[in-house]
């Protein structure tokens, strides 16, 4: 998909489809834009979300669509991500292949022809993904082209640039969406150690893929007792952009990778067991973060941390009442082996001390009771830095993927402790996103660190926004933001 910046007059473009957006107006119902057909201005109410399709008489001219932005003062980016579903709606079965759109209808004081341009290619890049590896049939070719049209030159450079940031952005986020998509019969997390490092290829990151050897000189023996059970070997993956005196700082990303997540020995029920191929999104977040982080060239020292392995019942699995010994000197018993990712974590977590970083946030689809307490509507944000948790949510909310955050207080420290070893990896249903929160926390004392449990997020059954059916990519767009906020803030934004 291209996305253009052009100076003029829409009705001179060869398109298929010509958009343009109307506020409803305050109190009288009725849009305000007054170069639209009267035939709009009559029938059309502007209401965020609504929309309507003409097409000329003749069929010579593009056909018109026109998406109601609701109330001129409440256009935020969430209103705008809203009305460009409308957008991503109508353009979905593929009968139009170029649309111009008039960037200037969504251009208010708040949001400049940058960001609007960012947003809206976000939007239509995220609504027009499809994932059609495995299918034996071509489905219908979508959208080739956008044309962000303003009157303006220098709004158009603006577009320009906005389009550019959001197709990167968009593009790594659909990079981890592919991830996700894919079965867990061919993303082992011998395949992901394989994608990171031609990723790293493409992009000049560093990367290193740590095999079952490495990862136990390392003493990663929460990792390799999750990994035990399966004939699939694990993987410690590191990928690393930019040099460690980099003037921004660094910053370390640890995504939890489990490539399918049975349960273990403690084996989850049968009904939507396959959707636990999505059990490594938090890695599928770091790589595609990582990507963007390279295109963008970011002034950061960024590291992304991801302990893969295949969590599977077998003679050899780790068992309930198993202690194992992590990295960190810490002993853990294993009440409940479908408790996994805390495990994995604990390791990567360990790990990301010796970056002596300004920050680490880690991503894992860790709990359903986070499903539970937030729905889809966010992730769950914990840390132990009320700074670090507010830049994250902050980024999550500007990005489109809000995230709320839950307590961590010292009382659920208190109860994720252990009688036969230190702590324990499960405690039961209350606070179940907060206990595994805790468990986290226990291995990151040594920096600021903020916990996003995507597990309600990560996915989705049915279409939901601009997203269809499968993984969404979450985590990259506010990956991304958090850092450009950070740039922004000591004056490298770019
Ligand atoms: N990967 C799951 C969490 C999950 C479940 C994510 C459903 C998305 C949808 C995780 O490994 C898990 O099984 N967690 C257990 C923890 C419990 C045993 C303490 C859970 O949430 O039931
Ligand atoms: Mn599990
Ligand atoms: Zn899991």
């Amino acid at each position: 998909m291209r996305f253009i910046g052009k100076t003029g007059e829409l009705e001179k473009l060869n398109a298929d489809v010509i958009v343009r957006g109307v506020f409803e107006q305050a109190g009288a119902g009725k849009p305000q834009e007054s170069s639209l057909p009267q035939v709009v201005l009559n029938e059309f109410d502007g209401k965020l979300g609504n929309s309507r399709l003409f097409y000329s008489a003749d069929g010579k001219q593009p056909a018109q669509l026109v998406l109601g932005l609701g109330p001129e003062h409440d256009f935020d980016l969430k209103a705008m991500r809203k009305a460009g579903t409308a957008l991503v709606e109508a353009t979905r079965s593929g009968k139009f292949k170029r649309v111009g759109l008039d960037l200037d209808c969504f251009v208010t004081p708040r949001n400049g022809a940058n960001v609007t341009a960012q947003c809206l290619t976000e939007v239509a890049m995220l609504g027009h993904y499809t994932y059609q590896k495995y299918l034996t049939e071509d489905k219908p070719s979508h959208l080739r082209e956008v044309i962000f049209v303003c009157k303006d030159k220098a709004d158009t450079k603006q577009a320009k640039l906005g389009a550019a940031t959001g197709r990167i952005i968009a593009g790594g986020a659909n990079f981890a969406r592919d991830l996700q998509n894919h079965p867990g019969n061919y993303l082992t997390p011998r395949k992901l150690g394989n994608i990171a490092k031609s990723l790293a290829g493409k992009h000049k990151l560093r990367c290193k893929v740590m095999g079952n050897t490495e990862i136990a000189a390392a003493n990663m023996q929460a990792l390799l007792a999750v990994a035990q059970g399966s004939k699939e070997p694990a993987r410690f993956i590191i990928l690393e952009h930019g040099s460690p005196k980099a003037s921004g700082g660094t910053y370390v990303f640890v995504g939890k990778g489990m490539t399918f997540d049975s349960g273990g020995i403690s084996i989850k029920p049968g009904n939507r067991m396959e959707e636990m191929k999505f059990d490594m999104s938090g890695a599928a977040a770091v790589l595609g973060a990582m990507q963007a982080v390279a295109e963008l060239a970011l002034p950061f020292h960024v590291v992304g941390l991801i302990p893969s392995a295949e969590n599977m019942p077998s003679a050899a699995a780790v068992k309930p009442g198993d202690i194992i010994k992590t990295s960190a000197g810490t002993t853990v018993e294993v009440i409940n082996t479908d408790a996994e990712g805390r495990l994995i974590l604990a390791d990567a977590l360990t790990y990301a001390k010796k970056y002596k970083p300004n920050g680490v946030i880690n991503l894992a689809t860790l709990t359903g009771a986070c499903v539970v307490a937030l729905g889809s509507h966010a992730s769950g944000l914990m840390g132990n830095d009320q700074d670090l948790i507010e830049a994250v949510k902050l980024a999550s909310e500007r990005a489109g993927e809000p995230a709320w955050q839950l307590p961590l207080w010292d009382e659920y420290y208190e109860d994720i402790k252990g009688d036969y070893a230190d702590i324990k990896n499960s405690v039961g249903r209350p606070a179940g996103a907060i206990t595994a929160g805790a468990f986290l926390g226990t291995f990151t004392k040594d920096y600021a660190w903020a916990h996003l449990d995507i597990a309600g997020t990560a996915w989705t059954i049915q279409n939901k926004g601009y997203f269809g059916k499968g993984g969404t990519g979450v985590g990259v767009r506010l990956l991304i933001q958090f850092l450009r906020n950070r740039a922004a803030a000591t004056g490298k934004q770019r």
